[in-house]
């Protein structure tokens, strides 16, 4: 199976190079560069505009850097840690209660290209503890956890443990016409 991106119609290159990879290189972000990053994000479109969502964050080796590496579960602690920061995403369920999600969602694909266009990588992750998000960021209860970001530069595959080291190529997609129908949508969608 071909790794290479590319696709027919012509999409802006961001589309097919931004990627997620597990080799980070251990350096801090900047609060500058943290800060352009959830600025970038927040002009997501939500659902009547609520932006219902929040991003807390430790810079590599902060204050909060420890009690934050303790968020992310075991399979996912072992490459992240070398990331420049972690940025936990918030949901407002109060504010928004049917789209939270959905917007939240849409904030993060904001964040991970203009992640890309500043010459760093994203890498959202499901895998974590949602019970010890809450206790390290004294979480109320409207606000739901809904992934963890590691961003930074990109470090070069070797890197890494000899089992993530083949998992760091570009992954493909379902071809287009298997996610778009004109008119009613096929039974196997
Ligand atoms: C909400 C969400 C949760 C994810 N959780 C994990 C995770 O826990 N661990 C991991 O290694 N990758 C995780 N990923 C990364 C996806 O596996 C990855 O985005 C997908 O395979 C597509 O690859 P690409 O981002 O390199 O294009 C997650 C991505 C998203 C958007």
């Amino acid at each position: 199976m071909s790794t290479t991106r590319t696709t027919a119609t012509p999409i802006h290159s961001q589309f097919l190079e931004r990627m997620s990879p597990r080799a980070f290189v251990p350096e801090a972000l900047s609060t500058a560069q943290l800060e352009q990053l959830v600025d970038a994000a927040r002009w997501a479109p939500s659902a009547s505009n609520k932006q219902p969502w929040h991003f807390a964050y430790a810079l590599r080796g902060d204050a909060h850097w420890q009690a934050f590496s303790q968020i992310p579960n075991e399979a996912n602690r072992r490459w992240c840690l070398n990331a420049g920061a972690l940025i936990v995403l918030l949901s407002n369920q109060e504010s928004s209660p049917a789209k939270h999600s959905f917007d939240a969602g849409c904030a993060w694909g904001y964040l991970a290209l203009e992640a890309h266009a500043m010459g760093l990588a994203t890498h959202a992750m499901g895998g974590f503890s949602a019970d010890e998000a809450r206790r390290v960021l004294n979480l109320p209860a409207h606000l739901l956890p809904e992934c963890v970001i590691a961003v930074g530069r990109r470090a070069d595959a070797a890197t890494l443990p000899e089992d993530l080291r083949a998992r760091e190529i570009p992954s493909l997609r379902k071809p287009l016409n298997e996610v778009l129908s004109a008119g009613a949508v096929p039974s196997a969608a």
